[in-house]
Parts: structure tokens; C-alpha cells; sequence
């Protein structure tokens, strides 16, 4: 258990390297069990996240060795099921789902509930997979998917999932002989990694990037050696770090190509923006324009950095509304920005925020990941000292998130307490 400790009101200044993306690093950890022969993934960060999916791919029966931000997976699978006690610790543990169903005709993987940002439904993968011929049963808790072959055809997408556009790929690249169309996939740039990775291991995919996919089944795959994109959100939120602060922050490892929208908005509340080939600099101008945002799939505003946006506006002069589109309850942590003075309403799928002058210190409890996030964002810029609670939700997606924050200038400091002192602090905040 841990909490950080953050002296708000330190302008960040400096360079902060991102690292891979964690929503990729997972994708291409699964998609290694496809191969006939080890892979070696590199540029994976070092997050609760990547390790949790290590146990997943251990529990299958691979070997999986971790060293200095490179993964080396042997995909020596004996077993097909994913136990709730994995998936229940992270849900997108589902997308083992399509490699073991493409590769071995068989799965049995627990399925996830809902998390704290929404319901997170799986019907889209399940719908999509029993279009391509996977048989699918749900037995007390666990979806088991069974297929003799996967058949070619056209699966329509209802809406661009994320997970359900991987999983489809994955069942889908060893369909020896046929031809599968993903009809309004997903264009997430880590979709776009995937591909690639799948290619390079002798996949056959046509319209990378795009709605459409065509996907010929080939025989067999190869490992490769691969490294992961950056993190686009990690890059976003050092970026919004740098911005709430008033400071100057140079974010390198950053693919500005990725994060289009999101810059565009940066500048449109007054932020300066320097695109490098790889790394971008906000430069604060000292004040924030209020500006509305509304989440999209890919290439929209990503719902993953809603949050962080949210507590810069909340400093902002006027009114900004921000919507979101994507999942259901992801604005539980504004009651908890508002503990810091800032004047957020949640009508619906809209926060609108009434910008105020300053924000002041108080302890807050991180919701979920990305939630977290925007409290320490907030913390950072907030006078006086501030306790953001529940880190292992922002564990999840970034390392050291306080040690690179440190080297820009901030006074933030990780305290490990046992679960009773956290019981009482939970009480009392
Ligand atoms: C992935 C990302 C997550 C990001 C999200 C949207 C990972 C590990 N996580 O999540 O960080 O916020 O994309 O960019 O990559 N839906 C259905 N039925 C389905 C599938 C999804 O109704 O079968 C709904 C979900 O409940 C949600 C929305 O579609 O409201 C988006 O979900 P999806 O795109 O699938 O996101 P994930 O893959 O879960």
C-alpha cells in the first residue's frame, strides 16, 4: 500500500523520457503466443500491468523472462485457461482470448467484470468471434471458446472497440486459407503496433491503420524482436505536468503523431507546443483559455488523458466543458479534485468546469489509473501539501511516475504503509 506526498506550486522544468505504451506492450505479449518460437519484446515499461500479464502468460505455460525493459517470451503453452484470480486483477487479460483460439482452437478464460471507469463489455469480442466460426459457451463465470477452424468472412463492428478489434486480429491471423474483414475496427495507434508485430512474424494484413482490415490466414508465425511505440499517455501527462505547473517541460520519446488532437487543444488553451521528430515541448504562457473537449475513438481526444485535461481546466479562466464518450462513469475522481478548490459539475456525460484561480492542497484518493493521474497533476499545481491515496491504481500504467517527476523539479514522495494505516486513512479522508 502507498500514497504520495506532493508540495504543490513547483514550476516543472526539464526533459522526461516516456516508455513503451503499456496498451500496446500488452497486445504484443499476447499476440507472442501465435508464434511458433520465441519473441523478444523491448521497450517495455516496468508497471504493475506488464507483470500481471506475465503471470497470465506463465499460468498458460510459457516462459517469460523480464530484464532491463526487454521481455523474452517462449510460447510453450500447455494450458488454456486464464483463472479469475489473474483476470480479476486485470481485465484485459480477455485478449489472450483470440491467440489461444487462433492458435491452439481452445480457450477458457474467466470473464472480467466491470471496473470503476464502467460496465466494460465483452459482447463485441464474443459477437465478433462466433461470426469467424469460435464456438462459445459461458460456464459459471468463464467464457469457453472452442473452434475447429477459424472460417474467413466479414465481421461489422458496432462500435470500434479497442479489445475487440485485437482479439479478432489475433483469432484470425493463422486461419489457414481463409480471409477475414474487420469492418469498423479500431485505429488506435497501438492497434497499428500490433499489426506490425504481426507482420513481422508473417502475418498477412491488409489496411493497418484503417477501418478495414483484410487478414489472410497463413500457416504458421515466427518470433521476431520488436519494440514497443511509446506511450502516448504517459507523454500526455507529463506534457499536462508541465502545462498545470506554468512550467517547460520537453517530453522525449514522444511520437507527436500520435497525440494530434490532443496537442491541437493544448495550444487552443494557450499552451506552446514544439513537435520534434521524436519529442515534444509544452511551453506555458503563464495563464489557461477555457476550451471544450469531447472523447472519440482514435484519432479523437483520447478518453485515457479526459481526466488530466480536466484538472488543467479546472484551473483555466472560464468555463470548459468535457465530455465523454467512451466509458460510462470515468469522472469519479472530480469529487475528489474538488477537494482540492476546484468547481467541477458532472451533469451526465459532462463535467463542466468552472475555472478558478488556484487550487489548494488536501488528501484525495486515486479512483482508477488515469483518475489518479489527474489528482497528482492537480496536486502538483495545488498550494500546500496534498496525499494522493491508492497508488497501486496508478502503478498500473506508469513507472516511477514520481522519480521522473522528481528530476522536472516536483516535491513528490512515495510512503509504503500497511493495509491498517491505510484502512483508517481510507476512513478519514
Ligand atoms: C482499451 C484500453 C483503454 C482505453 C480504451 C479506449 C487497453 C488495455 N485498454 O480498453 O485504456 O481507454 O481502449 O481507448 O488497451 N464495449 C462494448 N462491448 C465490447 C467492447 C467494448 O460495449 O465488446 C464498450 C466498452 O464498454 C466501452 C467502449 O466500448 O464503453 C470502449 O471499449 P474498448 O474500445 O473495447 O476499450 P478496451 O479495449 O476495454
Amino acid at each position: 500500500m502507498g500514497k504520495f506526498v506532493i508540495e504543490g506550486g513547483k514550476s516543472l522544468k526539464g526533459e522526461v523520457q516516456v516508455g513503451g505504451a503499456k496498451n500496446s506492450v500488452l497486445k504484443l505479449m499476447a499476440a507472442s503466443l501465435l508464434a511458433e518460437t520465441p519473441s523478444v519484446i523491448r521497450n517495455v515499461p516496468k508497471i504493475r500491468d506488464v507483470f500481471i500479464m506475465k503471470e497470465v502468460l506463465e499460468h498458460l505455460g510459457a516462459f517469460v523472462d523480464f530484464q532491463d525493459h526487454e521481455l523474452f517470451i517462449k510460447p510453450s503453452i500447455n494450458n488454456f485457461e486464464t483463472p479469475y484470480e489473474l483476470v480479476s486483477l486485470m481485465r484485459a487479460s480477455i485478449i489472450v482470448l483470440g491467440p489461444l483460439v487462433g492458435r491452439f482452437g481452445k480457450a477458457r478464460v474467466a470473464r472480467p467484470g466491470g471496473c470503476n471507469i464502467g460496465r466494460r463489455k465483452i459482447n463485441l469480442h464474443l459477437k465478433g468471434l462466433s461470426q469467424l466460426g469460435v464456438e462459445i459457451r459461458l460456464d459459471r463465470g468463464y467464457i469457453e471458446a472452442t473452434a475447429k477452424k477459424i472460417k474467413g468472412g466479414r465481421v461489422f463492428l458496432e462500435f470500434p472497440s479497442v479489445g475487440a478489434t485485437e482479439n479478432l486480429i489475433m483469432a484470425a491471423v493463422l486461419a489457414k486459407g481463409e480471409t477475414v474483414v474487420i469492418d469498423n475496427a479500431a485505429r488506435e495507434p497501438e492497434i497499428v503496433d500490433l499489426c506490425n508485430f504481426l507482420q513481422s512474424m508473417g502475418a498477412d494484413i491488409e489496411g493497418v491503420g484503417e477501418s478495414i482490415l483484410v487478414i489472410r490466414g497463413v500457416d504458421c508465425l515466427s518470433g521476431v524482436e520488436y519494440s514497443a511505440i511509446p506511450d502516448r499517455i504517459e507523454a500526455g501527462t507529463f506534457l499536462l505536468a508541465g502545462a498545470i505547473t506554468g512550467g517547460e517541460v520537453y517530453v522525449s520519446n514522444a511520437n507527436p503523431g500520435h497525440l494530434e488532437l490532443f496537442l491541437m487543444k493544448l495550444e487552443e488553451a494557450g499552451l506552446e507546443i514544439e513537435k520534434k521528430e521524436k519529442g515534444i515541448l509544452v511551453r506555458s504562457k503563464g495563464y489557461t483559455n477555457s476550451i471544450d473537449v469531447a472523447t472519440f475513438p482514435y484519432p479523437g481526444f483520447p478518453t485515457d488523458l479526459q481526466p488530466q485535461i480536466v484538472a488543467l481546466l479546472s484551473l483555466a479562466e472560464g468555463i470548459s466543458v468535457v465530455t465523454e464518450n467512451i466509458f460510462e462513469n470515468r469522472f469519479l475522481y472530480v469529487d475528489e479534485l474538488n477537494r482540492l478548490g476546484a468547481n467541477i459539475e458532472v451533469k451526465s456525460n459532462r463535467a463542466i468546469i468552472n475555472g478558478v484561480k488556484e487550487l489548494y492542497g488536501a488528501p484525495t484518493m486515486a479512483p482508477d489509473l488515469r483518475g489518479g493521474a489527474a489528482l497528482i497533476l492537480a496536486s502538483l499545481a495545488a498550494r500546500g501539501s496534498s496525499e494522493v491515496l491508492n497508488v497501486t491504481h496508478i502503478d498500473r500504467g506508469y513507472e516511477s511516475i514520481e522519480e521522473k517527476l522528481r528530476r522536472l523539479g516536483a516535491q513528490i514522495e512515495r510512503v509504503e504503509f500497511k493495509e491498517e494505516e491505510a484502512w483508517a486513512n481510507e476512513t478519514t479522508t
